[in-house]
C-alpha cells in the first residue's frame, strides 16, 4: 500500500500507546488526592495581566512532588508564554493550532503515531537525540528511529537474506562493530530493517504474511557480521493526515532518501535501551538508533525528518574479487560495507554533561543540569 492511500498502517507496536488524552475513569477522578480541593493549599493568585500571567501559573504548578517534572513545566510553561507573547498570537490563529493538535490525536490508532511524525518533520525528533545521546569525534553518528521498527524480525545467522524481494537489487553488507579504542564488540544484538523495492515496509502491507526486511544479528568475536539485503530506495512518509497537510502548506515534499537501518544493544555501551526497563512500546519509539544512507540519493540534502548526517552517507560499491571469495557472491554484487563504532554509556555520560554546560551558557543562563535539575554554576 502506498503511503499516502487512506488506512496506512506505520508501526504494529504501540498498542499502549499513552495517549495523552486517555480517558480517566470518574472514580479514578474522585479518589486522586493530589486533586481534592479540601485537601491542597494552592498558592494566591489574583489580578493577572500579560505580565505576571506566566509567574503566577509556575507557582500554580510548583506544589509537584516530581522536582524533574516541575522544572521541565516551568520552561514549557515559559517559552509557550514567551511565544505568545513575542508572536502576539490571536486567538483565531491559537484555536486554529489546537485544532491542528486535535486532528493530529485523532488520527493516531494502535499502529500510526502522527505525533512521532510531527515531531520528526519538526525536527525535535532529531534534536532530542543528539542531546540525549551525544557522540564523540570518531563514533558513529545516531539519528532518527522512525515509525517502522518493530520487534517481531526473526534472528538469522550471518550470511542469511533479511530481504526477499524478488525485485529489489542483492545488496551484500559486511560490517564491524567496535568501541572508542578499536576493539571488537562481540555478541551485540543487532536489529536491521530496511523497505522493499517500491519503499514500503513490510507493515505497511496489509496481505503480507509475516516480517521482512528485517532481521536481527548478533556480532562477532572479531566484531564483523553481514547479511544480504536489497538495495535502499526513496520512499515518502506517511502523508495523507495533518501532518502531510502541513507539509504541503510549507512546500515540503514527504520523501527520505534511500536508507537502511540499525539499532545496537549490548550491554554498557549507548545503543539505547535506558529509558524505563521494561520500556513500553512507545518509549522503544523513542530509542537511539542508527541508519546508513546512500550518498547521492536525490532527496540526500532534503530529508523530510531531517535524520541525515554526512558520517552515515554510504557508497554502494562492487564485491570486488576480494570480497566476492571470501562471502560466496560475484565480483559485480553490490556490496555495502560499513564500520560502526559505539561509544560506552560512560563516555555518553560525561559528553552530556559537557555539552549541557555549553548549551545553557549559550542561552545565558548560568546553571549547570545535575540529574535533570539546574544548579548555579559556579565553576
Ligand atoms: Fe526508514
Amino acid at each position: 500500500m502506498r503511503c499516502g492511500s487512506i488506512n496506512l498502517p506505520i508501526n504494529p507496536h504501540h498498542p499502549s500507546i499513552p495517549f495523552p488524552f486517555s480517558k480517566e475513569s470518574k472514580t479514578e477522578r474522585r479518589d486522586n488526592s493530589n486533586m481534592d480541593p479540601s485537601r491542597i493549599k494552592p498558592p494566591p493568585m489574583k489580578d493577572l495581566t500579560i505580565e505576571n500571567i506566566t509567574e503566577n501559573v509556575i507557582r500554580t504548578n510548583s506544589l509537584c512532588e516530581d522536582e524533574r517534572m516541575k522544572y521541565v513545566l516551568e520552561r514549557l510553561v515559559t517559552h509557550l508564554h514567551d511565544f505568545a507573547r513575542e508572536t502576539r498570537l490571536s486567538s483565531s490563529e491559537w484555536m486554529a493550532g489546537l485544532k491542528f493538535l486535535t486532528e493530529v490525536g485523532q488520527i493516531c490508532t494502535d499502529v500510526r503515531q502522527e505525533f512521532i511524525l510531527l515531531s520528526d518533520v519538526l525536527g525535535l525528533s532529531l534534536l532530542v537525540d543528539s542531546i540525549d545521546h551525544p557522540k564523540p569525534k570518531g563514533s558513529t553518528e545516531g539519528t532518527v528511529l522512525g515509525p517502522f521498527h518493530t520487534h517481531e524480525a526473526e534472528e538469522i545467522n550471518h550470511g542469511g537474506r533479511m530481504s526477499h524481494d524478488p525485485r529489489g537489487e542483492p545488496l551484500l553488507v559486511v560490517c564491524t562493530l567496535k568501541d572508542t579504542t578499536g576493539s571488537p564488540i562481540e555478541g551485540a544484538k543487532i536489529d536491521i530493517w530496511e523497505t522493499d523495492s517500491t519503499g514500503h515496509y513490510d507493515v505497511q502491507h496489509a496481505e503480507r504474511n509475516g516480517p521482512d526486511g528485517r532481521c536481527v544479528l548478533r556480532s562477532s568475536h572479531d566484531g564483523v557480521f553481514w547479511f544480504r539485503a536489497i538495495t535502499p530506495v526513496p520512499y515518502p512518509i506517511p502523508h495523507d493526515g495533518p501532518v502531510g497537510k502541513l507539509l504541503g502548506k510549507l512546500h515540503r515534499h514527504a520523501y527520505r532518501p534511500s536508507h537502511m537501518h540499525f539499532m545496537f544493544e549490548k550491554e554498557g555501551y549507548d545503543h539505547l535501551i535506558t529509558y524505563f526497563p521494561p520500556p513500553p512500546p512507545f518509549f522503544l519509539a523513542l530509542r537511539k538508533a542508527l541508519a546508513l544512507y546512500l550518498r547521492n540519493d536525490p532527496f540526500e540534502t532534503s530529508d523530510a525528518v531531517f535524520g541525515v548526517k554526512n558520517s552515515l552517507l554510504v557508497d554502494i560499491g562492487k564485491a570486488g574479487p576480494d570480497y566476492a571469495r571470501k562471502y560466496g557472491v560475484a565480483e559485480d554484487h553490490a556490496l555495502l560495507a560499513y564500520d560502526f563504532v559505539l561509544v560506552s554509556e560512560a563516555e555518553t555520560r560525561e559528553l552530556r554533561a559537557q555539552n549541557s554546560r555549553i548549551a545553557l551558557d549559550r542561552l545565558g543562563r548560568k546553571v549547570k543540569i545535575v540529574n535533570g535539575l539546574p544548579v548555579p554554576d559556579l565553576d
